[in-house]
This record gives C-alpha cells, structure tokens and sequence, in this order.
C-alpha cells in the first residue's frame, strides 16, 4: 500500500461491490459557451457579480470540455470500475427544447465511448443542477410544464447514450431547487419559499416523468434518483432540540423520501407548510407519478447535523451551528462515518427500501482555503475509510449497497463558494489546470487493486465467505 490506513472492512466487501468517482457537468467541463452550448442558470449566476465567493465565476470549471483525455487517464490511473458524471443539458439542447446541439451530442459520445473502451461503467446522472437559461425565462423548475421539459430531454438522453449506458440518475439532490428559489443562495438566485415548494414539488414530478420515458424507451439498464440524506440528531432529549431536528430532516430529504417511497408527503409537512403558506399544489395523479418504481436509491452522505433549537437559525439547515456535536475535521465538519450506516438503516426502517443503494457521494473538502491544495492529504484517506468501514458493516448486515463514488475526482469549481472549497483525489492546479494526484488518489487506487485482486482470485464470492453466512441476519 501506498500508505494510509487499510480499509479493514473492505476486505468483506463482496466481489461485485464497485468503486468510483463523481463529478458534474457544471463543475467539471467548463467550455461553457463553446460548440453551440446555450447558458444555464449557473452560467447566470455566476456570471453576476457578487453571487459567489470571490466573484469566481464557473466558465472554465476543470476544462473537462477540453481535456477530458486528461480525466480518462487519472480514472484509469485510480482503476476505478464506474464514473459518475452528469449531462448539460443546454449543451444537448440549448435552449431546453427543441432543437438539438450536435457537438453536444458528439462530446457525450466520446466520453462515454471512451469509459467503456477502458472498462470503466458510466454512471449519468441527467440534472445536476444546471437547468437551460432559456426554460428559466420560461418559468424555470416553478413552472409545472418543466415536467414535459424534463420529459423531452431525458428522451432524448436515452434515445441517444441508452444504448451504451445502463445506469442513470435522474435528478441530482433536488433539495438544490429550494437553495435556488426558495432561499437564493444557489442559481437562479430567488429567495422565495412558496416559490421553492414548488420548485420541490416539480422536480419529484419530473424525477417520476424521466423514469416513465425510460421505461418506455424500452433500453435496458437501472435508473434512480440521487439524494443527499444528511440526518439530524438532537442536542438533547428536549422537545424544542427534537422539533428543531425534525423539521430540519423534513426540509432537506423527508420532502423527497415521502414522495418518492413513501406514499406522499407526511401529515406533518402538509400541515407545517400549509401553515406557512408554502404548500405546493398536489394534483390527482401527482403522487402516482413521482413514485413511479426507480432501481436504486442514490445516496450522498457526507456527515449528520447536530441540531440545538438555540443555536438553530435556520430551521435544522445549518451545519451543527455552534459546533455541537464532536470529532471536528479541519474543515469544521464533524467526522461521524456511521452516517452511512445510519442512512441506509433510516431507508429500511422508515420507507421499507430493502433495494439497492449506491453511495453516489461521500469526500472531504480540505480544510482552511488554500491556492493550491495540499498533495498529503491524510484527513481524506482516513475520512473515506471510516465511510467504506461503515458501509461494509451495513453489507455484512445484508443491505444492498452496490457501490461507492468518491466526491471527486479533481478539485472543481464548488458552486456558490467557487474553487474555495476542494475535494479532489487529484489537485487542480488554479492556473494551469494540471492534475496532480494526491497522497488520498494513491491510497484509494490501492484500495480498488485490492478489492480486484480479491476479486480476481474468487474471494468474496464464495458462499462461506457471504455476510449472511458468516451468521450475521439480514435485516431486510
Ligand atoms: C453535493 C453535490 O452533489 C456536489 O455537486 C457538491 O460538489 C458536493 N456535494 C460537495 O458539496
């Protein structure tokens, strides 16, 4: 190994168990008007002065547009046996609708051609938050007809890449439409709650329309939807702590889960919204639609949050305000990789999902802004491993996690807070773009060399090695 801890758990990792990395269109390609792309409402957003820390716009992002050859040879380098990435939609579609991109299109292709030439699965995720500017003109995600919008392009997505791939994503953390038109810090930059309801409430719809096209398509493969499930905790036992928690867990993906696998939206959510004011409209055949059945469930989990109704100014959203909580990375999250292990239990016991998972993000931003990233970058690889050991632990209980993606591969452009905050295996280097690997993107293509050796050589497989064998009950 190339130093760092072995991941102890990863060892009973079962011979299908894949890894990878994760990026966005957004965040990666950059090219952002090249080749006939129309503008998204984060070319917008970030274009307008004083929208992002530092003014940093995302035009270039990593420059993926152009150097994706550069990013083939780093997964490669990792060995990973999946990437997810995500499609702009205003590169396939300019303006949303309508008429359609060819270079678009020939970019995807290569891409994709080119992970598949490598042995490496595409994970597509359709939206990861960059809706066309054009359909923002027309009313954006709090416009109802963003559903049929939705509906057109995941067509064409899988009419057009379904072919080659087999595992899509619908929507990336849709809780990004209430940061952007119900509380303003994301694109479009709106801060209006009843708005971003709304906003809410369509994107599950779209979310349940993409899934009916797929179907329809007839392609083969999976396809689910990608939520980050960050739960909350009480300070103490104390009702205003607990309320605090709840309502935090119901704003950031109860919402969701209760479309979604739930059955609808809890009593306590209508009534809680009702009351604000904020209820989106729920027509007859909504709920059918957006639980429209999905093959996975995409989970993003990076810590919990410990809510203290004193020390709560935004209604459970804040970080663990005053730091309440314990094991403090340096970048102020606090280190709790049962995260994990709880999200998954928190999926069964709540919304009876006995069905596959795939860990779609987990990684760790370095700590205090630096230029340049620091290339030992221990506090990562411990990171990453106490998630993969809780996420082992959660397999040998017999949950169906299939899978890990790393966030990210290279350091990218971070929304809102601009290249502050890095996540990357790989530095990206500010000026010049260069990928440089890191001490974590050594240690992770060890841990991937491992699990493929063990596999290779049958372990994992073999009925007396299998959790449930080894006299763990399943708890499904
Ligand atoms: C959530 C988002 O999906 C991704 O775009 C973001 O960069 C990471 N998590 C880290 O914040």
């Amino acid at each position: 190994m190339s130093g760092g801890p072995d991941v102890a758990g990863a060892h009973s990792l079962p011979a299908s168990f894949e890894f990878g990395v994760a990026t966005s269109a957004y965040q990666v390609e950059g090219g952002w008007d090249a080749d006939g792309k129309g503008p998204s409402i984060w070319d917008t957003f970030t274009q307008t002065p004083g929208r992002t820390a530092g003014d940093a716009a995302g035009d270039r992002g990593c420059d993926s547009y152009a150097r994706f050859d550069d990013d083939l040879a780093m997964l490669r380098e990792l060995g990973v046996d999946t990437y997810r990435l995500s499609l702009s939609w205003s590169r396939l579609l300019p303006t949303g609708t309508g008429a359609l991109n060819p270079a678009g299109i020939a970019y995807y292709d290569r891409v994709i051609d080119a992970l598949l030439e490598s042995g490496i699965t595409p994970n597509v995720t359709l939206y990861h938050w960059d809706l066309p500017q054009a359909l923002e003109d027309r009313g954006g995600w709090p416009s109802r007809e963003v559903v049929d919008w939705f509906g057109e392009y995941a067509c064409l997505a899988f009419a057009r890449f379904g072919d080659r791939v087999q595992r899509w994503a619908t929507l990336n953390e849709p809780i990004a439409q209430w940061m952007g038109y119900g509380v303003g810090r994301f694109a479009p930059g709106i801060a209006d709650p009843r708005v971003g309801r709304l906003a809410m409430h369509h994107s599950l719809l779209a979310h349940g329309r993409a899934v009916q096209e797929f179907r329809a398509s007839g392609r083969s493969g999976e396809i689910g939807i990608v939520l980050d499930i960050w739960q909350r905790e009480p300070a103490t036992d104390a009702a205003p702590d607990v309320a605090a928690a709840l309502e935090g867990e119901d704003n950031g993906f109860r919402f969701f889960l209760d479309g979604l696998l739930g059955g609808g939206y809890s009593d306590r959510i209508v009534e809680r919204l009702t009351a604000e004011g904020t209820m989106p409209e729920v027509r007859e055949a909504d709920q059918e639609l957006i639980e429209s059945p999905i093959d996975y469930v995409g989970v993003n989990v990076y810590s919990r949050v410990v809510v203290s109704a004193e020390s709560d100014l935004a209604g459970g959203w804040a970080q663990s305000v005053e730091h309440v909580g314990g094991n403090f990375l340096d970048n102020g999250l606090e280190f709790y990789p049962k995260a994990v292990y709880d999200a998954v239990h928190m999926l069964l016991v709540d919304y009876r999902w006995a069905g596959p998972v795939f860990i779609t993000e987990n990684g760790l931003a370095d700590g205090p802004a630096a230029a340049n990233a620091p290339l030992v970058d221990d506090e990562r690889i411990e990171y990453i491993a106490g998630f993969l050991d809780w996420t082992a632990a959660a397999i040998s209980e017999g949950f169906d996690i299939r899978g890990y993606y790393c966030w990210s591969l290279m350091d990218n452009y971070e929304w809102a807070t601009g290249y502050r905050q890095k996540f990357g295996l790989f530095r990206l280097d500010p000026e010049t773009f260069a990928r440089v690997p890191k001490k974590s993107a050594h240690w992770y293509r060890d841990v991937i060399a491992d699990h493929r050796s063990r596999r290779d050589s049958g372990a994992g497989d073999s009925p007396e090695c299998s959790p449930n064998a080894t006299g763990a009950s399943s708890p499904l």
